[in-house]
């Protein structure tokens, strides 16, 4: 491979860039996972994570990606044959959807258009038709990475007390996880799944189930197989600080860092960076001529926005040009989306340079490939920036 000088720009929405804290972190010698230094990170690890899901309750790890996390929360809670109510927001929501099916469930799914979040009128008014309760899960994806559409969660929750309904409450936090608001407990979500490679900077290989009372009395009812996920004996060792596997030790150690970093930052200063940093993604597309996906301006993702070519205009052959000539990943139009839409990552460890890079490589990239449009968004995301979106006490450079 030939060096190409500076850092590459990693702005797909996750696996993020990893800090330097983070990755010096990891590469600290792997120890005994059944020793007393262990014990010690272990039991700071899980008090840590509780805070950035908002939760007082167990948050049970597993070593995998999201996809294992989502299996979790299924096997943990179901059984062979229940029914599941889940929402067809984009490609994520699909996968998750044929996970279920595999699994024996029998899953209703309600249609959506791929540019939309969950519509809690809908769910509330299907719950309410089930009045032999025989739905056990409404199952969702907070935010879909592929659509750039963060649903409403508190409303969706809303809905399904409405309707008077006991399922249980299933939330993907993959994309939004220490990127967007989220408060497992004021919520009252059941399980919250979650990953490492997103909001919390790691690289992939862990994943995450926030856990409510409520689910882990469904846990002892529920029986479909499960051996490796099952919650049982990870709660168990997590009681002392360990785990029942041997767990990624040296992503661990990261995830320690990660989460000191968050609680230095702030997580409420956190959101804020990524809402600021999503607003001026947004200018910038808008000053392109080009169209964000999402269509309600209530329903914006802070993490990843997903941005329309013209027709005729391939997004795939854009982010290649892109990547050939500004060594700048963008991610791609996944599913029915694919050379329809190209996703900007905006989440993880990201400051205001890093975005407006990311903004003017995409902006040359409009150039060289000919897509039309107006030269103008990287200068009204840094107008943004400066102004109107400069962080609270920085307005007047102070
Ligand atoms: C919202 C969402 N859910 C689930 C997944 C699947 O996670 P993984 O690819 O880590 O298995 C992803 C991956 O990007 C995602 O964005």
């Amino acid at each position: 491979m030939i060096y190409r000088a500076g850092r590459h720009f990693l702005q797909i929405p996750g696996p993020t860039n990893v800090p330097e804290r983070v990755l010096r972190a990891m590469s600290r010698p792997t120890i005994d996972h059944r020793g007393p230094e262990f014990q010690t990170l272990g039991h700071e690890l899980l008090g840590g994570l509780r805070e950035v899901f908002g939760t007082d309750q167990p948050v049970v790890i597993f070593p995998a990606s999201g996809s294992g996390a989502w299996e979790a929360a299924l096997v943990n809670t179901l059984s062979p044959g229940d029914r599941v109510l889940m929402v067809e927001t984009g490609h994520f929501a699909t996968l998750w959807k044929q996970i279920a099916l595999k699994l024996g469930l029998e899953v209703e799914l309600i249609p959506g258009d791929w540019r939309h979040g969950v519509d809690p009128e809908t769910v509330e008014a299907r719950l309410v038709e089930d009045s032999e309760h025989t739905i056990k899960a409404v199952c969702v994806v907070h935010n879909e990475t592929s659509t750039g559409v963060a649903s409403r969660i508190p409303i969706v929750r809303s809905a399904i007390d409405q309707a008077r309904h006991p399922a249980l409450f299933i939330v993907d936090t993959i994309s939004s996880l220490a990127s967007i608001d989220y408060r497992h407990d004021e919520w009252s979500v059941d399980v919250t799944v979650g990953a490492s490679q997103k909001g919390i900077m790691l690289p992939p290989g862990l994943s995450f189930n926030a856990v409510s009372e409520k689910a882990l009395v469904a846990h002892g009812k529920a029986l479909l197989p499960r051996a490796f996920w099952d919650w049982g004996a990870v709660l168990t060792a997590n009681k002392n600080g360990f785990f029942p596997y041997t767990p990624a030790t040296n992503l661990l150690y990261g995830l320690h860092e990660a989460l000191s970093m968050l609680r230095d930052e702030g997580l409420p200063n956190v959101f804020v960076r990524h809402a600021r940093h999503a607003e001026a993604t947004r200018r910038a597309v808008r000053a392109w001529n080009l169209e964000v996906l999402c269509v309600d301006p209530d329903e914006y993702s802070g993490s990843v926005t997903a941005v329309m070519t013209p027709p005729g205009h391939d997004a795939d052959r854009l982010r290649s040009i892109v990547l050939d000539r500004y060594d700048l990943s963008l991610g791609v139009g996944l599913g029915k989306l694919s050379g329809v839409v190209f996703r900007i990552g905006h989440l993880g460890d990201l400051n205001d340079l890093s975005l407006l890079g990311t903004l003017a490589g995409v902006e040359m990239g409009l150039a060289v490939s000919g897509i039309p449009h107006e030269p103008r968004g990287v200068d009204s995301a840094m107008r943004y920036l400066e102004g109107e979106g400069a962080p609270v006490g920085q307005v007047d450079g102070a």
